[in-house]
């Protein structure tokens, strides 16, 4: 299938490109390289330079190429920057997302899968959180995701779209050559191992009182090949699933310390700590029921372990010191 991959230079993105090119589909990424990378991009992938706000640069693309679906990444993606930077993420996740979906109907792409985010859950009640879970975001990029996805709703009955959101909870390690590199880095497990490998002093645990058993917030960490073969199976039964959620974890949660526990385990690096205050916009704790992905979509997470995870993330680094970058720019 020709597939558009919108964000195709940014993590989850790029390689979910990789991921489909390995099951025989086009891939053609459009992105403005506004925090993603060109070296990100599989090189048997079409790339375009382009932003969704240019109706001009989506008609052509459109024009051009057979498309027949498309995968939406392309957004901001930082809570903390959500909460500085609101209209921002209102203007580059909703208004953009518009222009893609108006672009898909004009040229009559039928099938879209939207990477949405376990921020639209806000502060829940539960955990592990099942997908019918109230959805109360608690920071401006959980809003401009669940506006998205009510969005995809009203269009999808207006327009015959055929359309899944994957509700991702927290996307992490890396495959050989793919893996996450955002500048400035505010994710845990990159931060931890930049420290492992002396690019900072030390790691900061963002909120030591949370009502957690060990004081620090509680995270889904989700292997990145496992979110892109979710994708993939998405898109394979679309017309059967139309119109559904599905959150994207693997259904336990770890610590910020276990997590660091982990990080010195597999680097054998003390990680030096300081204690932080709370980060805004930070829920206490974010676990996701998977049951519903794997039963309707037969989805089998392999490589989610907290380990797998931090194992493949360190492999990447330690081939790839400065990610994308060429040099110590690429460090903080
Ligand atoms: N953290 C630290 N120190 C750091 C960096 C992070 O203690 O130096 C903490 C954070 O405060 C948070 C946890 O580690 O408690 C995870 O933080 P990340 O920044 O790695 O990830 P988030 O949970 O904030 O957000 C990620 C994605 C969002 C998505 C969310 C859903 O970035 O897009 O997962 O779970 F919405």
């Amino acid at each position: 299938m020709n597939i558009l991959v919108t964000g195709g230079a940014g993590y989850v993105g790029s390689v979910c490109a990789e991921i489909l090119i390995t099951h025989g589909h086009a891939v053609f990424v459009f992105d403005n390289l506004s925090v993603g990378y060109r070296r990100a991009v599989p090189q048997s992938a079409v790339f375009f330079e382009g932003d969704l706000a240019d109706r001009q640069a989506l008609d052509r693309l459109f024009a051009a190429h057979q498309i027949e679906a498309v995968m939406h990444f392309a957004a901001f993606a930082l809570v903390e920057e959500s909460v500085r930077k609101p209209s921002a993420y209102y203007v580059n996740n909703v208004a953009n997302s518009i222009q893609l979906l108006d672009a898909m109907v004009r040229h009559r792409v039928k099938k879209l899968i939207f990477s949405s985010s376990a921020a639209i859950y806000g502060e829940p009640k539960i955990a592990p959180i099942p997908e019918e879970h109230q959805a109360a975001p608690i920071n401006p990029y959980g809003h401009t995701k669940l506006t998205f996805e009510r969005i995809l709703e009203d269009c999808g009955a207006a327009t015959g779209l055929q359309y899944a959101c994957l509700r991702y909870f927290n996307a992490a390690g890396a495959t050989r050559e793919r893996g996450e590199d955002h500048r400035p880095e505010t994710h845990l497990i990159p931060i931890l191992l930049q420290v492992a490998l002396g690019q900072r002093p030390n790691f900061p645990i963002n909120g030591t009182d949370y009502p957690t058993h060990d004081g620090t917030c509680i995270r889904d960490f989700v292997h990145v090949f496992d979110i892109a073969e979710a994708h993939v199976l998405a898109l394979d039964q679309l017309e059967r699933i139309s119109g559904h959620v599905f959150n994207i974890g693997s259904n336990r949660g770890h610590s910020v310390r276990e997590a660091l526990e982990t990080a010195r385990r597999v680097t054998g690096h003390p990680i030096p700590v300081v204690e932080a205050s709370r980060r805004p916009g930070d829920p206490a704790i974010l676990v996701a029921s998977s049951q519903k992905t794997e039963r309707v979509l037969g989805w089998r997470p392999q490589f989610s372990s907290l380990s797998t995870i931090v194992e493949s993330a360190w492999a990447w680094k330690q081939k790839f010191p400065f990610g994308y970058g060429e040099d110590r720019q690429a460090a903080p």
